[in-house]
């Protein structure tokens, strides 16, 4: 199972209702929602309040990806707003395990993710218990940032890892995934694809989201 999850942080943030709409004609599989707090990384965006509106005008899985500090605190707004599958970086939860059981008993799907510059060792003990591990492949922050090139190596130790695991996360790839590179990282062994600026700086997303899910699916 391959899937495509556009990044709401590159649509337009006026419409965001009109953009996840458009998405979802297009082929859209999951909507990718990142929430930044200013501290964990040198931007703000969306919380709680915006994604429970939004939940009500889509039927697509929220997948949040959450870049703030302290996420104890704030998965249970999470989970009431409508999120479905909740990530958490490794480098901002000081006891990842309490995080990662805390959003499984908020009734959702529970995510891990790492920056470029954090191993894997880091999550070998927890991966078995997450459905989900995040590869971050650019630093994160900001859409529209070029892939960083040793991910790629990353990605596949991740795949390897998983393959040896009962009960297997799925792998995601966030960060300057586009058309010209889609197709490497699916060889790499990724099964979600987050992709901002690719898809909603594109003049027809229905054209690049096919043209993606031909390419992954190679
Ligand atoms: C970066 C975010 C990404 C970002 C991806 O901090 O986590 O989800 O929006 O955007 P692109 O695909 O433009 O690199
Ligand atoms: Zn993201």
């Amino acid at each position: 199972m391959k899937l495509i999850a556009p990044s709401i942080l590159s649509a337009d943030g006026g419409q965001l209702a009109e953009e996840i709409a458009a998405v979802e004609k297009a082929g859209a599989d999951w909507i990718h929602v990142d929430v930044m707090d200013g501290h964990f990384v040198p931007n703000i965006t969306i919380g709680p309040a915006i994604i429970k509106s939004l939940r009500k005008t889509t039927k697509l899985p929220f997948d949040v990806h959450l870049m703030i500090e302290n996420p104890d605190s704030y998965i249970e707004s999470f989970a009431a707003a409508g999120a479905d599958i909740i990530t958490v970086h490794v480098e901002a939860a000081n006891h990842l395990h309490r995080t990662i059981d805390l959003i499984k008993k908020s009734g959702k799907k529970a995510g891990v993710s790492l920056n470029p510059a954090t191993p894997l060792t880091q999550i070998e003990e927890i991966l078995p218990d997450v459905d989900l591990l995040l590869i971050m492949s650019v630093n994160p922050g900001f859409g529209g940032q070029q892939f960083i090139k040793n991910s790629l190596t990353k990605i596949s130790k991740a795949r390897k890892m998983i393959d040896e695991l009962s009960a297997k996360p799925l792998l995601e790839v966030d960060g300057g995934v586009k058309l010209q590179n889609i197709t490497e990282i699916a060889r790499a062994g990724a099964d979600v694809f987050v992709a901002g600026a690719a898809i909603f700086g594109s003049p027809n997303y229905e054209e690049t989201i096919s043209a993606m899910k031909t390419a992954i699916n190679d």
